[in-house]
């Protein structure tokens, strides 16, 4: 990732410096100033990827300053942090209102999902390669074909490559001549590949490589690996961080065309990939899966992501919410989940103990390594809600058509 730069803009020196401290750790250059008016020529001049701003600013209210931030096309899509010193909740809501993408409080507990969110908002932001950003094929008009769900989880573990792969699997069990293709786009290391068992040479890295012309529908149609097993099909991820280095990444939107076109299901398990290149694929889905696990850290998380796609022009009608006890202990409620997250969880799987990393270990999806697990019959049903879900988005989006499986 090329060096990023965060503006902070905050009345205490103190808080400045803590900041300041903690960004540079992450290898971030730091500007900062204790008054609204010379943040915003910093903002214009130098165009820092993230702004954290304490609202309360002697010369003029964070809330005007952000006002300003927005309207002006040199920092409108600045992602910008409130980091509040007033402790009136109706702020809160007055800053997120004029623009702010998130707002904290100063309190040693809120550090961590401070920090998380900082990290996450970097992520974000292109990194400084026009020639790459200038080669990502442009998608414009939704696309037709296979219906695209996209798999995306705010922190690692959540278990989102599992279920992609899981759920992908379970499609069969509804229409079983439905043809499914899971693609992976994590980086550097893709994981579907050794969830499924393959160990052949083609991924995603090698087909980028290949001119658009020679990756067309026909091509995916005839040419890539079936796991029989898993009943789909498979462009695995890269193999290692060095063949990621090399990744064409501009090449990934045509990729996905040419896979809608092929299949009547493209999965594509993203990760916790925010990126520019990403984006425009991201904001072409049917579908987007969040698994979510039941912490306040990943809930937090997942809100900012959730805002983030938000902001990008998606609603709520294109998320679709696994609640996944991925780990054992349960620190908050559903109820807390969806009050937190701003979501109303839509699906959730129990805490499987050992058996889903049995099942990953083997390479056998889990509904043929326990198929008498009631798991095994709720991944069915998340599965037929996902693409049902799926397919009333799409006709809806198509003005009023209906979507034929
Ligand atoms: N409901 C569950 N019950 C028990 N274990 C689970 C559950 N969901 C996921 N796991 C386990 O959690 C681990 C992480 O799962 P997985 O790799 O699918 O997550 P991920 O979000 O893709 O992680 P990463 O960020 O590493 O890509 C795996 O060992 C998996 O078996
Ligand atoms: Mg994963």
């Amino acid at each position: 990732m090329a060096e990023k730069t965060a503006l902070i803009v905050d009345g205490d020196g103190a808080s400045r410096n803590f900041l300041a401290r903690l960004l540079e750790q992450k290898d971030c250059r730091v500007l900062e100033t204790s008054l609204g008016r010379e943040g915003l020529i910093f903002a214009w001049r130098d165009h820092p990827d993230l702004i954290l701003v304490d609202p309360k600013l002697s010369d003029l209210p964070g809330e005007e300053l952000i006002h300003k931030l927005r309207a002006d096309a040199r920092s409108a899509s600045i992602p910008a942090i409130a980091l509040s010193s007033d402790p009136n909740p109706a702020r809160e809501a007055a800053c997120r209102e004029a623009g702010f993408n998130e707002y904290f409080y100063k309190s040693a507990n809120d550090i961590p999902a401070l920090m998380d969110a900082i990290e996450l908002w970097l992520a974000s932001r292109p990194d400084e390669t026009p020639s790459t950003l200038e080669q990502t094929a442009p998608l414009t008009a939704k696309q037709k074909g296979g219906l695209l769900i996209i798999f995306i989880s705010a922190k690692g573990g959540t278990g989102a490559s599992s279920l992609c792969a899981n759920l992908a699997m379970n499609i069969f069990l509804h229409q079983p001549r439905a043809r499914v293709v899971v693609l992976d786009s994590v980086l550097p290391i893709g994981s579907i590949a050794s969830i499924v068992g393959y160990d052949g040479g083609m991924n995603l890295v090698t087909l980028a490589a290949m001119p658009p012309a020679k990756t067309d529908e026909a091509f995916f149609r005839e040419n890539l690996p079936k796991l029989p097993a898993w009943k789909f099909h498979l462009v695995a991820g890269s193999p290692d961080p060095e063949s990621a280095a090399s990744l064409r990444a501009d090449r990934i939107g045509q990729i996905v065309q040419s896979l809608q076109a092929a299949f009547d299901f493209v999965f594509i398990d993203v990760g916790r990939a925010l990126s520019q290149i990403i984006l425009p694929i991201i904001q072409q889905a049917d579908l987007i899966a969040m698994p979510v696990s039941p912490d306040m850290g990943t809930v937090r998380l997942s809100r900012v992501v959730w805002q983030y796609l938000q902001s990008k022009g998606l609603s709520k009608d294109h998320i679709f919410t696994i609640l996944n006890r991925a780990v054992g202990f349960e620190s908050i409620s559903k109820a807390e989940v969806e009050g937190t997250l701003g979501l109303t969880v839509q699906s959730a799987l129990p805490h499987l103990v050992g058996n889903l990393l049995m099942a990953n270990s083997q390479n056998v999806p889990f509904a043929s390594k326990f198929p008498n697990d009631t798991a095994s019959m709720i991944l069915k049903e998340v599965a037929l809600q996902m693409i049902t879900h799926a397919g009333r988005v799409r006709a809806e989006s198509q003005q009023g058509g209906s979507y034929e499986f």
